[in-house]
């Protein structure tokens, strides 16, 4: 088995959050010591950690950090601080609800302490098992995800939902991953992924890393290679699914699952059970980050629109299910009707 070189975006390091700076790659490997709760959160929102599960894990360490600090002696105080924190970090970004499922199950075990001692324990040996378990994960997302495809096959992929952006091998990534232990040859198209460039910075750079054939192209030239690039299927993340099985992702993806449909080329989304939000009944209901004017209206820190012009910057665009071919859980792929096959999955 070939060993792919793999790089942890998110850890607890002595008592600290160290966390890789993804704003600054690829040319910058640089790793930040973050040692309060809102280093953290300013993290989480500049998208120096980004990606649904990293969120989640940075969260859980951030809530760690503050437990770190507490005090007193009463174990009620204790909760209603960490509940308080959790609101604070919760507000970071809207639309991944890893963020908020990772921060409401450390809140909720902490129920479970008789002493302030105990809940300190608590708190971070269930951030590092929300890491740990997140690893298995995207693991069994990869395997299932390898079964859809052949040696040879080539994938469109958009944003990065790759290794950086989980605790390891990431979510739509992980079949690469796992098809180069084993040896598989696959290629894959990545869009560049405008405005913040997760396509060309993150992703092109991660699967050239471990050796993966990775062409880069921009978002506008999508439709050109689904329809004459020999595509197997387009996969990509999310930051949530819907009861119903709509998807948010990164924007853009909603224009690749309409082109994929039209050229007859299988969509499939690469989600943990933590990405899906039955509490959500339809995509209409999930909230979508707007993000600062100078995403868009800047380039390299320099002003390239002309001054005064109106801006939209939404995030993250939403798929409807009837363009969704599949999607890829640890518990195996769910298709057809997806309302059904997503409560099937997450009771099992
Ligand atoms: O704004 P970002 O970079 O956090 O957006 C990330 C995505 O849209 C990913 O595709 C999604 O979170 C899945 S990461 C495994």
């Amino acid at each position: 088995m070939i060993k792919t070189d793999f790089i942890r975006s998110v850890s607890w390091e002595n008592n600290h959050v160290v966390i890789l700076d993804q704003q600054k790659l690829p040319h910058t490997t640089e790793f930040l010591h973050l040692k309060e709760i809102k280093s953290v959160w300013e993290s989480i929102h500049s998208l120096k950690v980004r990606g649904a599960p990293a969120i989640g894990i940075a969260a859980a360490f951030g809530l760690a950090l503050w437990a770190k600090t507490f005090t007193g002696n009463s174990t009620k105080e204790f909760r209603a601080g960490l509940r308080a924190e959790r609101d604070y970090l919760a507000s970071a970004r809207p639309t991944a609800v890893n963020l908020f499922w990772a921060l409401d199950r450390v809140v909720n075990v902490v129920n479970l302490a008789e002493t302030v001692e105990q809940a300190k324990e608590i708190v971070i040996n269930e951030a590092l098992l929300i890491q740990k378990e997140d690893e298995e994960v995207c693991r069994r997302i990869g395997e299932h995800g390898l079964s859809l495809l052949n040696t040879g096959d080539t994938v469109l992929t958009h944003c990065n939902a790759g290794g950086i952006a989980t605790a390891r091998y990431g979510t739509a990534l992980a079949p690469f991953y796992l098809a180069k232990e084993q040896g598989i040859d696959l290629s894959v198209y990545a869009t560049e992924t405008r405005p913040v460039l997760q396509g060309a910075r993150l992703t092109a750079w991660e699967l050239q890393r471990i050796g993966v054939n990775v062409t880069l192209i921009t978002d506008n030239m999508a439709a050109h290679v689904l329809k004459n690039k020999n595509i197997s299927a387009v996969i990509v993340g999310t930051d949530r699914v819907a009861a119903n099985g709509d998807v948010a992702n990164k924007i853009g993806t909603l224009g690749l699952a309409v082109i994929a449909k039209a050229f007859n080329i299988p969509f499939y989304v690469a989600s943990p059970l933590s990405t899906i939000d039955l509490n959500v009944l339809t995509g209409e209901d999930i909230p979508i980050e707007e993000r600062a004017e100078e995403e868009i209206t800047h380039w390299n820190g320099e002003r390239v629109a002309a001054e005064n012009i109106n801006i939209y910057n939404p995030a993250f665009d939403v798929t409807p299910h009837h363009f969704v071919t599949g999607i890829i859980t640890e518990k195996g792929i769910v298709t057809g009707d997806l309302q059904q096959g997503l409560t099937r999955v997450k009771t099992l």
